[in-house]
């Protein structure tokens, strides 16, 4: 019996509603499965903690959660307490560089069972490969003079290293599933970072002669998605840009709260860290409304990156059989709170035959 040690930060808002729903899908999902188990342990972390210590995690936060095989996250961000900037890098983004989870990877398909807002799609099966590590989101820059000369500077920063590590990550993916991989650019505008970009991906499509590959500017890929879901297969972009069409992906599927996502540490050298696309929410936190599809669908991530895919597919496979019998969230049109939706989750993951 395998024993994975899953380090668990609910985080804010409805991360503290989602996580313990996902976490007992999964332990249910384990006990069918009987090959392995989870053992969670929870930290506090997040703008609660802040408000108490002056810090989003203790110093030596990142030393305790190496310790870990891998991290479990809700979502982080209390923005009328706690300024953005301050909780996402000093909890989200401190994770994501310091375990060096430089790849996020966040798909976006047709559920069974669940209408799209697009008026006719055509199935579609994307997967965003998002650089996680640098790009547009930098601590360069600053802020200089006041009043009307007042001027805001952020650098953007696209190194060699990380820019081929997503690139390859996507060509890999596609070469696998004999898929096609699109570049998000916008070499037009940008006249460093882009224009660097499409030569790094010129340079690494070299190396995957039998995989299609495509540049589409951002804005233009935007539109896409909306008019022409079904054409895509896997996407590289980056930070910024993976970040944006990732919530565009979510929208198409029927809502940012089924979105799941991974932040990958693929060296293996660290724990990667599984966490859904959406926000903590604050708009409906507390009140046992949110749609926890989007953690659990996170939490069959973790089992795929884990090598128990079987168990995985049969998580996704209870979220739709839940989604096609007409539970859902507000979100989604639904009427079902977050507990009748986990509860169903639950029950259809009992009573599938998928063979494991
Ligand atoms: P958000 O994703 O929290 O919410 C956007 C909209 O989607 C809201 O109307 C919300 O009610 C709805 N929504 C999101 N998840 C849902 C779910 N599971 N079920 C039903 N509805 C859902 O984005 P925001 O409002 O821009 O951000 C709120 C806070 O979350 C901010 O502090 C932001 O910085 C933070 N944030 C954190 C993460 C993260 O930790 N990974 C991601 C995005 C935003
Ligand atoms: C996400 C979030 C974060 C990001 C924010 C909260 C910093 O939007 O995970 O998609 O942009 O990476
Ligand atoms: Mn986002």
């Amino acid at each position: 019996m395998n024993t994975y040690k899953i380090a668990v930060i609910a985080g804010d808002g409805i991360g503290k509603e989602v996580v313990p729903a996902a976490i007992e899908v999964l332990d249910e999902v384990a006990k069918l499965d009987g090959s392995f188990q989870f053992e969670w342990t929870y930290f506090p972390w997040g703008c609660d903690y802040y408000l108490e210590h002056g810090v989003m995690m203790p110093e030596d936060g990142l030393e305790t959660l190496k310790q870990y095989d891998q991290i479990f996250l809700g979502a982080v961000g209390m923005p009328e307490l706690v300024p953005d900037h301050i909780s996402l890098w000093g909890l989200l983004i401190k994770i994501r560089r310091g375990m060096k989870q430089s790849i996020n990877v966040r798909p976006a398909k047709l559920l069974a069972g669940l209408e799209s807002p697009l008026k006719n799609p055509q199935n579609f099966d994307i997967t965003v490969v998002r650089e996680n590590s640098e790009g547009e989101y930098s601590d360069s820059g600053g802020r200089m003079h006041s009043g009307s000369d007042e001027i805001a500077i952020q650098n953007a920063v696209f190194t060699r290293k990380a820019t081929e590590r997503a690139m390859r990550y996507a060509f890999e993916l596609a070469k696998n599933s004999k898929g096609h991989v699109t570049s998000a650019t916008k070499s037009n505008g940008l006249t460093y970072s882009m224009p660097f970009w499409d030569e790094v991906f010129d340079d690494v499509k070299k190396d995957y002669p039998e995989v299609q590959s495509v540049s589409n500017h951002i804005d233009a890929l935007a539109a896409f998605f909306v008019m022409k879901p079904h054409a895509f297969n896997v996407i590289v972009a980056s930070n910024l840009f993976g970040d944006i069409l990732t919530d565009l992906g979510g929208a198409i599927m029927g809502s940012i709260g089924i979105a799941p996502a991974a932040n990958l540490n693929i060296e293996r050298e660290y724990p990667s860290m599984f966490e859904p696309v959406h926000g903590s929410a604050p708009d409906i936190a507390g009140k046992g409304i949110a749609n926890p599809i989007g953690q659990i669908w996170t939490g069959k991530m973790m089992l795929d990156f884990l090598g128990h895919s079987n168990a995985g597919d049969r998580v996704l496979n209870a979220i739709e059989t839940t989604l096609a019998s007409g539970i859902k969230t507000g979100d989604l049109g639904g009427t079902a709170n977050l507990e009748e939706v986990k509860n169903a989750i639950i029950e259809n993951l009992k009573n599938d035959t998928m063979i494991m």
